[in-house]
């Protein structure tokens, strides 16, 4: 079996095995992929790799641009771009390609979009941006403007654009255009200068990756009014808060989650010198989408908002929503309030526990789902770890005014019904840090409205 694998540090989040595994077991390739955590002496270790007969690697951060002189040869376009992310073993040392820029056409191809002549923005100036800026060059785009907060990084991209295109050796560009095409760099603090529009966008700074969910590199609508499709390199979360900003203001946006998957795709054509069919790329993109957590959990106090909440964020992620205390009334035929009263509180407490322990077991929920669960029910430990095995979950927080200000006049809440405050008081003391504690994640929700916080939670996976 010949092996492959990559190199990098950190490794261990990757979904290249995952990818890979699953395109090999598709067409009955003998083949397995590794990971190599790679902490010092990446010469030595490239060829140790060599020795032992690795057929092919990846290549990810931080080993990009520094693995280029370890290797036997390496691809134009990848040495323009000055980064390699993919080495394929050849005699005497490994040669290295870029299989992102690859990626990142193929994402955007799919989406039935054309780069010739088209306006393009990059934004930012790390090694993503620089492959997408001579990814639009190679395509022919009619204009290329890299915008970064740091100017010099932008403007070095552009140059190394405009030097490439002069000598037409490196880039692969054909030279079917003829030169100028215009190239610029704008520092972000500029953006309100950016005129035109229709632009295609590819996001590539690290701002919005989790758990800096809550931020976008440009909040400005204005900016996104100009933009007519955009891809962002960010693929966890799987919706960003760049992507919402897009979808807002009417400007279609994917993730780079099929970037991931055709760099992948590329690379394995590389190795093993065959085609992937396109039925082979859909299993392993599903495969993608069934290892990524699915389902959302809402927990915290009455009154938090779960079901508003919840109903509104099923629907923006297009899932099914369901509710642990409606569960319990349609599998009673009772309403809450008579099942404490009949059975009492110990019954009902029960019959929570069966409901999530019944969810916790189907292995998963087709096309995901947001669940929201009494308030109660975090209390009991074995619960806490059946809603942990069901997905993410969210304490939706919430101060204690805001929560006694949200029930007032509620009537199907059995616990808060004789003096309201002080019971509210004893049950928030009693209760938060339970919540605080099983929370994966937690949205303060005081100084949200309920679309905001939506927005929120559907960044979250
Ligand atoms: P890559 O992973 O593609 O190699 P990188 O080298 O980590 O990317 O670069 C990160 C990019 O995100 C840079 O363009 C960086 O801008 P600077 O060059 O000015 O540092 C950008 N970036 C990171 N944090 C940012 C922030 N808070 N605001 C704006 N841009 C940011």
């Amino acid at each position: 079996m010949e092996t492959y694998g990559l190199i990098g540090n950190p490794v261990g989040h990757s979904l290249s095995p995952l990818i890979h595994d699953t395109i090999s077991r598709e067409l009955s390739i003998d083949s397995e992929y590794r990971l190599f955590l790679i902490e010092r002496d990446l010469g030595g270790a490239l060829k140790r790799l060599y020795e032992e007969g690795a057929g092919g690697l990846n290549v990810t951060v931080p080993y990009k641009s520094e693995v280029i002189p370890y290797l036997k040869g390496v691809d134009p376009l990848a040495l323009s771009i000055g980064a390699v992310n993919t080495l394929k073993r050849a005699k005497d040392g490994f040669i290295g390609y870029n299989t992102d820029i690859e990626g990142l056409l193929r994402a955007i191809r799919e989406e039935g979009v054309s780069i010739r002549d088209r306006e393009c923005l990059v934004l930012g100036a790390g090694g993503a941006a620089r492959a997408a800026a001579f990814l639009f060059l190679r395509e022919g785009a009619g204009g290329i403007t890299i915008i970064n907060r740091s100017l010099d990084k932008a403007e070095r991209i552009a140059s190394d654009l405009i030097s490439s295109l002069k000598d037409k050796k490196g880039a692969g560009f054909e030279g079917e255009k003829p030169w100028p095409i215009r190239i610029e760099a704008l520092p972000l603090s500029d953006i309100g200068k950016l005129e035109g529009k229709g632009y295609i966008a590819v996001q590539c700074t690290s701002v919005g990756l989790k758990p800096d969910i809550d931020r976008a590199v440009i909040e400005d609508p204005e900016f996104y009014k100009k933009l007519s499709f955009a891809v962002d390199a960010v693929y966890s979360p799987f919706v960003t808060r760049f992507m919402q900003l897009c979808r807002d203001n009417g400007v279609r946006a994917i993730n780079g989650l099929s970037m991931l998957l055709y760099q992948a795709v590329y690379a394995y054509e590389l190795w093993h010198e065959v085609l992937v069919p396109a039925a082979v790329i859909e299993k392993a993109y599903q495969a993608l989408l069934n290892a990524r957590p699915k389902n959302i959990i809402l927990t915290g106090f009455m009154g938090a908002g779960k079901s508003s909440v919840g109903i509104r964020l099923a629907e923006r992620l297009s899932c099914g929503f369901a509710d642990t205390d409606e569960l319990i009334v349609k599998r009673e035929g009772k309403s809450i309030n008579e099942i404490f009263a009949e059975k009492g509180e110990a019954y009902f407490r029960d019959l929570e526990t069966l409901v999530v322990k019944e969810l916790s077991e189907k292995s998963r929920f087709e096309g995901g789902m947001v669940l929201s669960v009494g308030g109660g029910l975090p209390v009991r430990e074995s619960n806490r770890a059946y809603l942990k095995k069901i997905g993410t979950v969210v304490y939706l927080r919430a101060r204690e005014d805001t929560l006694l200000e949200r029930v007032k006049g509620s009537s199907d809440r059995p616990l808060l019904k004789e003096d309201m405050e002080k019971r509210l008081h004893e049950l928030y003391n009693k209760r938060r840090g339970v919540y605080e504690d099983s929370a994966d994640v937690v949205i303060d929700t005081d100084d949200l409205t309920l679309e905001e916080t939506v927005l929120k939670g559907e960044r979250i996976l």
